[in-house]
């Protein structure tokens, strides 16, 4: 079955953070869709205007820094003022950096554990009471197999990752009475622009580009859609026994 060729989430308002890009603009394409209402969230309010402009569904645009309170509180009110509440919270946004321990500077320490982990918080804080108001939802965050297996040169984007394992896991108990089913997905190599940021930092990117797919056993990188078709899944009452769980879509990485 062709992606459109699902409807699982008529009726559903979701989120997405970090619309404007990669495996953020891919979610909130494949959700809209399945025919969910989607708010595009993301810092670069531009790029997800661009995104939803190509979106045929009912959409919203938020700027929004996943960092802060104020902005995750008005984001979820946003969906609950619009459209009389939220059904799904995608916490995908998310930054990282290619260094080991010794060479990450506090700088990106705090960045990181800023976006990865203070992002997921707040985002869950907030949307979590709206989805249970709702009746019942879900709740998707967004891991990498950095948190499931050693990547070298990502130590502290692994501790970043692996915190988002460990709160969506928390989390899944506490709420699983309230309808509120809680979710992550760990994808690996993604083929989006921040591999392309990546490798552009090495003195010969192509190179770099082909030892990242390389490292995949499947031998390429995972496309956003895949991400996007296990966010769709989990957003959708098909996968209603699914809770706490961590979805790994990472073309064989952790087999290993
Ligand atoms: N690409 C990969 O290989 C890969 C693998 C595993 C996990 N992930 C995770 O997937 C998520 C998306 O990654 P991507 O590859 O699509 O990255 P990307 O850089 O292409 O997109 C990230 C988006 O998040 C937005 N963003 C950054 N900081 C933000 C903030 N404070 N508030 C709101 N929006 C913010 C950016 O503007 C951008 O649009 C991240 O959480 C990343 O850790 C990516």
């Amino acid at each position: 079955m062709g992606v459109g060729a699902l409807d699982r989430l008529e009726g559903k308002r979701a989120i997405v953070t970090g619309a404007g890009s990669g495996i953020g603009r891919a979610i909130a394409i494949r959700l809209a869709s399945e025919s969910a209402r989607v708010v595009l969230a993301d810092l670069d309010e531009e790029a997800a205007e661009s995104v939803a402009a190509g979106i045929d569904g009912e959409t919203i645009v938020q700027r929004t820094d996943v960092t802060r309170a104020e902005d995750a509180e008005a984001l979820v009110s946003r969906a609950v003022s619009e459209w009389g509440g939220l059904d799904v919270m995608v916490n995908n946004a998310g930054v990282g950096a290619a260094a080991t321990i010794v060479d990450t500077s506090e700088e990106d320490y705090e960045r990181m554990m800023d976006v990865c982990v203070r992002g997921t918080y707040l985002g869950m804080k907030y949307a979590i009471p709206a989805i249970r108001e709702a009746g019942g939802g879900s709740v998707v965050n967004m891991s990498s197999v950095a948190a499931l297996v050693g990547i070298a040169d990502r130590a502290l984007y692994c501790a970043a990752k692996g915190a988002i394992l460990a709160m969506t896991r928390g989390a899944a108990v506490d709420h699983v009475g309230e309808g509120v089913r809680v979710n992550c997905i760990a994808p690996g190599t993604v083929d989006t622009p921040w591999i392309d940021r990546i490798t552009s930092g090495y003195d010969d990117p192509a190179e770099a580009r082909k030892n990242m797919q390389a490292r995949q056993p499947h031998g390429r990188f995972v496309q956003p859609e895949e991400i996007a078709a296990m966010a769709a899944y989990l957003a959708s009452d098909e996968s209603a026994s699914v809770i706490g769980a961590c979805m790994i879509v990472d073309g064989g990485v952790t087999a290993r």
